[in-house]
C-alpha cells in the first residue's frame, strides 16, 4: 500500500506522522527520536503545543537528514496577522533547528476576527514564496470557511487538518475537499483512545489479528487520508505505524457507519452559537 501522497502543490506528504499535542520535554524528544528511527518520516507540531524546541532536539538526536523527513507546524491564533505570523515562523524555525518546514498551517480560524485569519493566509502564501515552507494549508476549517477563503485567493490549501476518525466521519467535508484538491489530514485519529472497547471495532480487530487502534488508523489509510496519531510510548508508536493493511469492503462499510459519532476536540471560538 502507498505510504505517501502528493498534495496539490506537488509536494509529497507521508500518510503517517507522529502527533505531539500534550507531549513536551524529554517525553517529546524521546518520542520524536524513537519515531524517526522506527519507520516514521513525519512529525506534527504547533506553536501552541510549546514543544517545537523538543521536536527539534528529537529530530537532531535521530540523526535523520532534514531532506528525509517532513515537519509540520501551525501558526497559533495569537500569532495571526500578516507581520506577526511571518515573525512567528522565524521563531518556530529557530526552535525546530531547521531552515524551512514542509507544511505550515493556520491552526484555527479566528471567528471573532476572520479578516485577520485571511491576512494570515496571505502571509503563508508569502512564506511559501520565500521558501520557508514547502506547502501551506489550514486546520479546523469547515466547508463555509474554505469557500470564503477560496473566494479570496488563487492558492488552494494543500491540506485541511481536522478531527477525523471512525467516530467522526466527516463525509461532507471530505467530499468538498476532494473536489477542490485539498488533502484531509486526520487528527485525533484513534479518537484519543476513548472507544477501543467498542464491540464492532473489537470484532474487526480480532478478525485481522490487530488492535482497535490499528484498525482505526488502517481505516484512514484505506480512505487515502494522512494521519498523525500521538503517543509518547515506544510500544504504541510502533503499534500505530503497523497500519498499512487492506480492510475488506464489508469491514470498511461497518467502520464507515460506527456509532456514536462524536467530536472530541473543540475550540470554543469556532463552535459558539
Ligand atoms: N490541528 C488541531 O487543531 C489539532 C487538534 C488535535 C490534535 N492535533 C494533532 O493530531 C495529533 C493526534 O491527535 P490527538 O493527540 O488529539 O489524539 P490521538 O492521536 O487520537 O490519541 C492520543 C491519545 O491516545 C493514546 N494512544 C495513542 N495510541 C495509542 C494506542 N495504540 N493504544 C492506546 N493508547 C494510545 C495516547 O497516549 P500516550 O501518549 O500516553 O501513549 C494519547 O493519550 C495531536 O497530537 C496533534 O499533533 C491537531
Amino acid at each position: 500500500m502507498k505510504k505517501k501522497i502528493i498534495t496539490n502543490g506537488g509536494v509529497e506528504i507521508p500518510l503517517l506522522g507522529l502527533g505531539t499535542w500534550l507531549s513536551r520535554g524529554r517525553d517529546c524528544q524521546r518520542a520524536v527520536e524513537f519515531a524517526l528511527t522506527h519507520g516514521y518520516d513525519h512529525i506534527d507540531t504547533a506553536q501552541a503545543y510549546d514543544n517545537e524546541e523538543d521536536v527539534g532536539k528529537g529530530w537532531k538526536a535521530s540523526g535523520r537528514s532534514r531532506k528525509e523527513i517532513y515537519i509540520t507546524t501551525k501558526i497559533s491564533t495569537p500569532n495571526q496577522g500578516y507581520e506577526k505570523s511571518i515573525r512567528s515562523l522565524e521563531k518556530s524555525l529557530q526552535a525546530l533547528q531547521t531552515e524551512y518546514v514542509d507544511l505550515l498551517l493556520i491552526h484555527w480560524p479566528n471567528l471573532s476576527d476572520i479578516e485577520r485569519t485571511f491576512e494570515t493566509w496571505q502571509a503563508l502564501v508569502e512564506l511559501q514564496r520565500r521558501g520557508l515552507t514547502r506547502s501551506i494549508g489550514v486546520s479546523n476549517f469547515p466547508v463555509d470557511l474554505l469557500e470564503d477563503l477560496l473566494g479570496r485567493t488563487d492558492v488552494v490549501p494543500a491540506i485541511n487538518q481536522v478531527e477525523f476518525h471512525t467516530f467522526l466521519y466527516q463525509r461532507e467535508l471530505l467530499t468538498y475537499c476532494r473536489e477542490k484538491g485539498i488533502q484531509i489530514e486526520a487528527y485525533s485519529p484513534v479518537a484519543r483512545a476513548k472507544f477501543f472497547n467498542h464491540e464492532k471495532l473489537v470484532k474487526i480487530a480480532q478478525k485481522y489479528s490487530r488492535t482497535p487502534a490499528q484498525v482505526m488508523l488502517a481505516w484512514l489509510i484505506n480512505h487515502d487520508l494522512v494521519t498523525i496519531p500521538k503517543s509518547i510510548h515506544e510500544a504504541r508508536i510502533l503499534e500505530n505505524a503497523d497500519i498499512f493493511f487492506q480492510l475488506d469492503r464489508e469491514d470498511m462499510d461497518i467502520l464507515d457507519n460506527l456509532q456514536p459519532q462524536r467530536r472530541l476536540v473543540q475550540e470554543p471560538n469556532l463552535f459558539k452559537d
